[in-house]
């Protein structure tokens, strides 16, 4: 489907007849982190629907929006194969006919960490997945914990909204060799690809350290950047952080549920990757 009516149409019908309605939006070149969250979408609703909008609205000038990957045919096997009963893929000029003059913005959540290296991107999301929210109507909608401060952003948007929406998280998908799958991932020189599982690897060095009893953040964040150091090929990572799974903050003490989040260069090609534990309070 390529307009905003017929998906209306289409969902206004499911829900009057007491069908639930799940929702996967994307960018498109779908991988096996998209397939599980369609498959999730699929099995645990009356219909499924995904979305392919490359948003323009969340892409710095300097960022890879031009380079994006699109391969429209190829998704929609994938989805079809999920079991999604129903594609939405807009044009651009369907997603803004005009000028956009309206912004969605979250505070607090949004303010470290990508935040920092990407300013004007979480607006650029909130904004774009709302209007999103607003054409497909009251569903679950999943989300990967790959992009988990996205994820927190949205849960948080969707309550301070009181959008009728049940934003749902699922865990990241990866290669065997630990690396998160990612559409970016594409982009990788060859030599970078056999370097790039070291983020996974640090990260669960990271909550190793914490599972082993350590509760000082600084000292958990020196054993992940010592392990990224290791790879010749990353740059130093923008940033790693230990932090409190909801608000995001560096605690001064671990406890409760954390996230160790780092996001690191390899060439042009920037990879973001986290990993979750719970220690007791
Ligand atoms: P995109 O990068 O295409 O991701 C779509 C969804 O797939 C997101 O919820 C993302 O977290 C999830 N995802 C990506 N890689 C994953 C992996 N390895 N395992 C599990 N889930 C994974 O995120 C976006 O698009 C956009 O910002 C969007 C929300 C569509 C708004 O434009």
């Amino acid at each position: 489907m390529h307009t905003i009516d017929e998906v209306r149409a289409r969902l206004d019908d499911v829900r009057a007849s007491g069908r639930t309605v799940g929702f996967v939006p994307t960018m498109g070149a779908l991988h096996d982190g998209h397939r599980m969250l369609m498959e999730t979408a699929s099995n645990n609703n009356d219909v499924a629907v995904m979305s392919i909008f490359v948003n323009p609205l969340q892409f710095a000038p300097d960022e890879d929006l031009q380079n994006y990957p699109r391969m429209v045919d190829r998704d929609a096997e994938m989805a079809e194969e999920a079991g999604i009963d129903c594609a939405f893929v807009p044009a651009d000029g369907e997603m803004y006919p005009v000028e956009n003059w309206t912004t969605i913005s979250v505070r607090v959540v949004t303010e470290p960490w990508e935040g920092v290296s990407r300013p004007s991107h979480f607006a650029g999301v909130a904004t774009v997945v709302t209007k999103l929210f607003n054409i497909v109507g009251p569903c679950r909608a999943y989300f990967g914990e790959k992009d988990y401060q996205q994820l927190a952003m949205l849960r948080r948007m969707a309550r301070d909204l009181n959008q009728p929406i049940d934003v749902i998280g699922l865990p990241t998908i990866r290669e065997t060799d630990g690396l998160a799958m990612s559409s970016r991932n594409l982009r990788l020189t060859p030599d970078h690809r056999l370097q790039a599982p070291v983020v996974a690897r640090a990260l669960r060095l990271g909550i190793d350290t914490i599972e082993a009893g350590e509760r000082n953040p600084a000292a958990v964040e020196a054993v992940i950047r010592e392990e990224l150091a290791t790879a010749p090929g990353a740059d130093a990572p923008d940033y790693v952080a230990v932090v409190d799974a909801n608000s995001l903050r560096v605690p001064e003490v671990l406890h409760g549920e954390l996230r160790v989040l780092t996001a690191v260069r390899f060439g042009d090609v920037r990879l973001i990757d986290n990993m979750g534990t719970t220690v007791d309070p």
